[in-house]
C-alpha cells in the first residue's frame, strides 16, 4: 500500500503500451470488483461510471485495468485524451512543470505558461479578430464566465439556449442545460434570463431534414422577438455540434444563419466548443466547418490532455469591458495544467490531429452505414471527424430505442470495448476515440460493435 493505495504491477502508460485488446478476465475483473466494494464504501453514489473497470495505465487508443485486461477506447474519457493518454510531449511538460512550481494563483503572481495558452487559443480559434481569454477549471466553469462576460459587455440580461443543449452541471449551466434527468432533478431553483428554443435536429425536425435550417432559423427568430425581445439578448449559446444531447449535427447554413441574426441584432454569439474543440471534429474548432466566427468561445476537455483546464476566448472588446478583477479564480489557469495545454496543443499541431480525426470519420461512417443497413434499428448515423454516432429507434418509427442503445453498449464493454452513451432519450451510441488511435484498433473497435448488433 501507498497511503491507502494499493500497490499493483501495471505497465507504464503512453504511447508504448501494447496497441492491443486482450481480455484475461471478465469485464469487469475480480480486482475491479474488489475496488468497487471499496468505492461503494466511500465515494457518493451520484456520481456514476460508464464501466466500473478501474484504470492503471492508458495510451495510445487502449486503456488498461487493474486486473490487467486491455480495452480499446473509443470514449478519450468524453472526447479529453485527444492526444491519447500521457503524451509525450505532454507528460514531459508537465513532469517539468511540477518540478519548478505547482501554483502562485496568477491573480498574486503570474506566469508565462498562461499567457503562452491564451496565444494559442487566439492562434487556432476561429476568426482573425483581436482575441482576449480567460483560463478556468472546468467546462462548466467556462460557461458560467462567459455568460458573465456576455451580460457585462452588453448590459441585457436575457440567454437563448436550445433544447438538447448540455452546458455543465452548475446552477448557472443546468440551467442552460436541457435534460431533465440526471442533470437537473430537484436540482432547482436555476438562475433566470434563460430562454430555451428548438435544436436544428434534422433527424427529428418535423418538417424534415431538408426543411430543418430554414423553419429552426424562422422559429428560433420568431420566438426571440415574440418572447424575449432582440434587445434584451446578451446572447445566444450554442453547441456547433450538440455534444450530451446527442451529437446533433445542425444542417447546413444553420448556424450562420443564426450567427447572422445575432449579428443584426447586437446579440453575442458564444459557440461551446468544449466537445467539439480542438480538432475532434476534422478542423481545430467546428464553427470553422462552414466559416462561423462567433464573438466568444468556450472550451475545455481536449484542451490539456486531461489536466483541469477551460477557456472563455473572444473579441478583445468585448472581454475587456469586464473590470479589473471581475474575472477569476483561485486554481484558473494552474501553470500544471497550462504545460499539459502547450504540450497537447503542440502534440495536435506536430502530428496533424486534424487530418487525423477526418480520417478517423473516413473509416467509421462507411462501416457504420453498412450496419445500420443491415439493423432498421439504426435510424441515423451522423457525426463529422472523431465525433461520431449512431441514433437508435424502433424500425419503422422515430420512437427512441434506449434499451437496444444499452444493450449494444453492454455487449461492447463485455468483449473489451469502451463505448458512451448519450441523447436526451438515452438512444444514442457515440464514438469519441482518441484522435491518435492506430487503424487496426478502429476497425477491430467497429467490428466489435457489428457483433454486438448481431447479437441484439
Ligand atoms: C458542450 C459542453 N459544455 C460544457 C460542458 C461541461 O464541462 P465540464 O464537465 O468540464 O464542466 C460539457 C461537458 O460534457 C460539454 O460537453
Amino acid at each position: 500500500m501507498v497511503g491507502s493505495m494499493t500497490v499493483r504491477s501495471s505497465p507504464v502508460g503512453g504511447p508504448a503500451l501494447p496497441q492491443e485488446r486482450r481480455l484475461v478476465t471478465e469485464i469487469p475483473g475480480p480486482l475491479s470488483r474488489d475496488l468497487f466494494a471499496r468505492r461503494q464504501a466511500a465515494v457518493a453514489r451520484g456520481v456514476s461510471h460508464v464501466l466500473p473497470v478501474f484504470i492503471t495505465a492508458a495510451g495510445g487508443g487502449v486503456l488498461v485495468d487493474a486486473d490487467g485486461n486491455s480495452l480499446i477506447d473509443f470514449g478519450s474519457g468524453i472526447a479529453v485524451t485527444s492526444v491519447g493518454n500521457s503524451a509525450p510531449r505532454l507528460a514531459e511538460r508537465v513532469q517539468h512543470q511540477a518540478g519548478q512550481f505547482t501554483h502562485t494563483c496568477f491573480m498574486v503572481t503570474p506566469y508565462e505558461e498562461y499567457v503562452a495558452v491564451c496565444e494559442k487559443l487566439a492562434e487556432h480559434t476561429p476568426g482573425d479578430y483581436d482575441k482576449r481569454s480567460a483560463l478556468f477549471n472546468s467546462g462548466a466553469e467556462a460557461v458560467e464566465n462567459v455568460v458573465k462576460i456576455a451580460r457585462h459587455a452588453t448590459g441585457r440580461q436575457a440567454v437563448v439556449a436550445f433544447d438538447h443543449a448540455y452546458h455543465g452541471r452548475t446552477n448557472l449551466t443546468m440551467a442552460l442545460t436541457a435534460k431533465n434527468m440526471p442533470y437537473k432533478d430537484k436540482f432547482g431553483p436555476f438562475a433566470g434570463e434563460i430562454y430555451r428554443v428548438p435544436m436544428a435536429y434534422p433527424l427529428r425536425w418535423p418538417g424534415g431534414p431538408d426543411r430543418c435550417a430554414a423553419d429552426a432559423l424562422d422559429v428560433i427568430t420568431g420566438l426571440i422577438h415574440t418572447q424575449v425581445g432582440e434587445d434584451n439578448v446578451a446572447a445566444v449559446i450554442i453547441e456547433p455540434i450538440q455534444g450530451e444531447g446527442g451529437f446533433i449535427v445542425p444542417p447546413d447554413g444553420f448556424l450562420p444563419g443564426l450567427a447572422e441574426f445575432c449579428r443584426e441584432h447586437g446579440i453575442l454569439f458564444i459557440a461551446d466548443e468544449i466537445q467539439t474543440g480542438f480538432c475532434r471534429t476534422g478542423d481545430w474548432f467546428a464553427c470553422d466547418h462552414e466559416g462561423v466566427v462567433p464573438d466568444l468561445v468556450t472550451t475545455a476537455k481536449g484542451i490539456a490532455g486531461g489536466l483541469p483546464l477551460a477557456a472563455v476566448t473572444g473579441r478583445a472588446e468585448v472581454m475587456d469591458s469586464v473590470h479589473v478583477g471581475g474575472l477569476g479564480g483561485t486554481y484558473g489557469g494552474n501553470p500544471v495544467a497550462c504545460a499539459a495545454a502547450l504540450g497537447a496543443i503542440e502534440t495536435m499541431e506536430a502530428e496533424n490531429l486534424t487530418a487525423r480525426a477526418r480520417r478517423i470519420g473516413e473509416i467509421m461512417l462507411p462501416r457504420l452505414r453498412k450496419l445500420a443497413e443491415a439493423h432498421p434499428v439504426i435510424a441515423d448515423v451522423r457525426g463529422r471527424g472523431a465525433m461520431i454516432a449512431i441514433e437508435l429507434a424502433e424500425p419503422g418509427s422515430l420512437k427512441p430505442d434506449p434499451a437496444s442503445t444499452g444493450a449494444a453498449a453492454k455487449a461492447c464493454h463485455a468483449a473489451g470495448l469502451v463505448v458512451l452513451t448519450c441523447g436526451t432519450f438515452g438512444n444514442v451510441l457515440r464514438f469519441l476515440p482518441p484522435l491518435v488511435i492506430g487503424e487496426d484498433l478502429l476497425e477491430e473497435g467497429l467490428s466489435i460493435l457489428e457483433d454486438a448488433f448481431a447479437g441484439l
